[in-house]
């Protein structure tokens, strides 16, 4: 059903609409545990700081994570895998990524690369995914210290071999670190049993949180340098931050409303994923399918059929990527997002790189007739 008028299918920019157990729970943050945990010891405080504390433990144990302090709160997954690349590589440094990365990996990983570490790409195929033969080539070509890979990519929604990277990765002396900004929320994650060492998720998007925070997994006895310091609430009196976990790396008062919500996005997907899921398959396979009857579009990615997450980008022969978004907000009410998507990798990999793509990305309320709405109005829009 249209929310506000508006067919939503932008899910993997920001998931929307919010479920209403997300409203509740900001409010709460900002209302009766609208404190600032772990610094003062009053009422307002202790609930905020218990907010926190179970929050830690509802998304570590919706991931996989054993221990909750292995679970941090930050701003966001960009700012997570900033911390991550950034905390485990320096000069000299070898590191092998996908050659679909996001920006969120290859902006820092440029800077990276200007101060002496050593960037290397693993080749992915026709449907985007990563080559587990020429990547465990390149891996062992060197002395690897990370392997980055995403989960599933925002362009293609190609799901990536993570758990097969880690065991290469692992055999040759390097850590794995995990975008998972498409995959949370959408994909069964565990990141144990991924063997994932550093796993990144966005909070607002699968994961049906507010914009403002996102988690990093840190495995047990993997250490970084904290990327920022400050007020930790405790251990005041040292220059430095303290040792433990999570508060080494989590400097400044934390965005307590974004966790409460991110907390109760997450409880809500622990009832209902696997419903989730099923629905977001049934979307996006009438959408694959219906896009494609449209003459002239193609779609990127994995064929019909082929397992993806909840992502369907196409190319028209002769109407632009932006022409096509636009029409659909402006005569259909319809949201998608055209474009390179912050990840001009992918597309220069699925050569989309001079023109872009419109991208269909479907998640929690989006109904099949949203769908079948979108497919007509392509049509429409493709043939005028
Ligand atoms: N990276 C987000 C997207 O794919 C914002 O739209």
């Amino acid at each position: 059903m249209p929310h506000d008028g508006i067919i939503y299918l932008d899910h993997a920019a920001t998931s929307w609409p919010k479920p209403p157990e997300v409203f509740a729970a900001v409010k709460r943050a900002l209302g009766p545990a609208g404190g600032n945990p772990h610094r003062s010891a009053h009422r307002l405080a202790l609930e905020a700081a218990r907010l926190v504390l179970e929050a830690r433990s509802a998304v570590a144990s919706f991931l996989g994570a054993g221990d909750a302090r292995d679970l941090l709160f930050v701003p966001g997954c960009t700012f997570g895998l900033n911390m991550a690349l950034k905390g485990l590589l320096g000069a000299g440094d070898r590191v092998v990524i996908s050659s679909v990365e996001h920006n969120a990996v290859m902006r820092p990983l440029a800077v990276l690369e200007a101060h002496g570490v050593e960037v290397v790409r693993m080749p992915v195929d026709g449907a985007g995914r990563v080559d587990l033969d020429a990547a465990e080539a390149i891996i062992a070509a060197g002395k690897t210290k990370a392997v980055v890979c995403q989960h599933a990519s925002n362009v293609t929604g190609a799901i990536q071999p993570v758990a097969d990277l880690a065991d290469i990765a692992h055999e040759h002396g390097a850590v794995l670190v995990v975008d998972g900004a498409q995959a949370a929320g959408h994909l069964r994650v565990d990141v144990r049993a991924l063997g994932a060492d550093v796993y990144v998720a966005s909070g607002h998007k699968g994961l049906l949180g507010p914009q403002g925070v996102g988690v990093v997994y840190l495995a047990p006895g993997l250490e970084l340098p904290e990327l920022v310091q400050g007020g930790s609430g405790g251990e005041s009196v040292s220059p430095a931050m303290p040792d433990a976990r999570p508060d080494r790396y989590e400097a400044g008062t934390p965005p307590v409303p974004a966790i409460a919500g991110l907390a109760a996005g997450v409880g809500v997907l622990a009832r209902e994923l696997d419903a989730i899921m099923a629905h977001e398959r049934r979307l996006v396979q009438r959408l694959v399918d219906g896009l494609l009857e449209v003459p002239g579009i193609a779609v990127l990615g994995p064929a019909p059929g082929e397992e993806r997450a909840p992502v369907v980008s196409i190319i028209h022969e002769s109407v632009e990527p932006d022409r096509i978004a636009y029409e659909l907000d402006s005569r259909f009410g319809i949201a998608v997002r055209s474009g390179l998507h912050c990840a001009p990798a992918a597309h220069a990999s699925a050569g989309t790189l001079e023109t872009g793509a419109v991208r269909f990305s479907v998640g929690r309320g989006v109904t099949e007739d949203d769908v079948e709405r979108a497919v007509e109005a392509v049509r429409e829009v493709c043939q005028a």
